[in-house]
């Protein structure tokens, strides 16, 4: 069983560790590029911290999903500005944002030199600026990986800029920051994190290191993101939430996801919804699937115990099978109001496009059985409502 584990240089997590801000950057660098979502207001008593603390402070505020395009002219920025580091202070978008603006910062080819699937996926040759990833949501655990997923708009893809470079210096988990989400954000944002724990936890490069982080984290969200969802002033669900979220993506970056990120990648440039929600929407039915098809075609398959012991974390009962498992998601999906992909704006029409373009997803090379392309279709199909 020989596997590498990366991770960031440093984790802080907890409670109002987000006073350790200022201090802790300045071990990193003096001139910090922020990187925020569109509401850089939310932030405003962070910034003024940063900056009593003699911190020369430039701010990028991204509206909407990480394009190419924004990467590049926040990198544009860093270098004008001279920033020695980035922050990004946010979700997922702001995060993804802000590794990606530190990796063009100082490698200044073209982005699709580097980027996957769209581009060349030349390696980085310069270390990127340190990175110093803030989440405020509690889903994507970009905090914690080596990738920035970014939106092509004139391809109608969302691909990754990936390199063990881009791991954060420091990522700095502070529950707190995520207790101001609504419902729908806790919920979407949540679900993405339950994804990401179960499809690392039974995908084909799961390790014994992803193994533990995936167990610890199914538990926790299992039981917190119900409670976070009811009450999203429940400190103790918060705090569970963001380190379910911090744990699925240490697992992430180390045993890949599945077929429902496989998915996310295509309909994430195609539909303008939140990924949390495309992810909601494909959990019940590529879970079913996946458990179908490693039935009759790979029964002795591990990920098959997996997802048996997968239940067992999200049920609570010690007999759980994979297929309760299952219908558990989807009594939790509905739960939560997760849309269905028709509310999302997906047709019928174009299941056969984002099958194939499923297909080359980086993702896909993850999840624990090779699934046909009618089984995907069947999927999409499946998640239309
Ligand atoms: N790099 C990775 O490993 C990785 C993994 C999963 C997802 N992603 C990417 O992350 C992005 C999704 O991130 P996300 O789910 O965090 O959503 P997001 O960053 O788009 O944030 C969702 C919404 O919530 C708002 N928000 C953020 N924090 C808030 C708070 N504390 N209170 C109230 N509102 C708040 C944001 O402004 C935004 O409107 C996608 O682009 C996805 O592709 C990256």
């Amino acid at each position: 069983m020989p596997f590498t584990f990366q991770a960031p240089g440093k984790v802080v997590f907890g409670r109002d560790t987000a006073r350790q801000l200022p201090a802790l950057v300045a071990a990193v660098g003096s001139a910090p590029l922020v990187v925020t979502g569109a509401k850089a207001s939310r932030h405003q008593a962070l910034l003024t911290a940063l900056r009593q603390a003699g911190l020369t402070v430039t701010t990028y505020a991204v509206a909407g999903e990480p394009t190419v395009e924004a990467a590049t002219d926040g990198a544009h920025l860093a270098r004008a500005a001279g920033c020695d580091a980035v922050i990004g202070l946010g979700g997922g978008a702001a995060l993804d944002t802000a590794k990606a603006v530190a990796a063009l910062a100082t490698n200044t080819s073209d982005a699709f030199d580097y980027l996957e699937v769209v581009g060349a996926g030349k390696p980085l040759t310069e270390p990127p600026l340190p990175v110093v990833a803030v989440p405020t949501t509690a889903g994507t655990g970009a905090e914690a990986t080596a990738n920035a997923v970014l939106s092509v708009p004139g391809r109608r893809v969302k691909v990754s800029l990936r390199s063990p470079l881009m791991l954060p210096r420091l990522a700095l988990v502070d529950p707190l920051l995520s207790a101001s989400m609504p419902p729908t954000v806790t919920a979407a944002t949540g679900l993405d994190a339950l994804t990401q724990l179960l499809e690392a936890f039974v995908s084909n490069q799961a390790n014994p290191m992803t193994d533990a982080l995936c167990r610890e984290g199914l538990g926790r969200a299992a039981r917190a993101l119900p409670a976070a969802y009811a009450d999203g002033t429940n400190l103790a669900a918060r705090e569970d939430m963001a380190l379910a979220s911090l744990l699925g993506g240490l697992a992430l970056a180390n045993a890949k996801l599945g077929a429902v990120h496989g998915f996310a990648a295509p309909l994430g440039g195609l539909l303008a919804a939140p990924h949390g929600q495309i992810c909601a929407s494909l959990l019940p039915f590529v879970t079913a699937a996946n458990i179908r098809a490693l039935r009759s075609r790979d029964p002795g398959s591990p990920s098959l115990s997996a997802y048996a012991a997968a239940a067992t974390l999200c049920t609570g009962r010690p007999q759980a099978s994979p297929e309760d498992g299952a219908a558990w998601l989807d009594t939790l999906c509905r739960q939560l109001a997760a849309p269905s992909l028709t509310a999302l704006g997906l047709t019928a029409a174009d299941i056969p496009q984002v099958v194939a373009n499923a297909a080359k997803a980086s993702s896909m090379r993850g999840n624990p059985v090779a699934l046909t392309p009618g089984e995907l279709a069947d999927i999409l199909t499946g998640a239309l409502g």
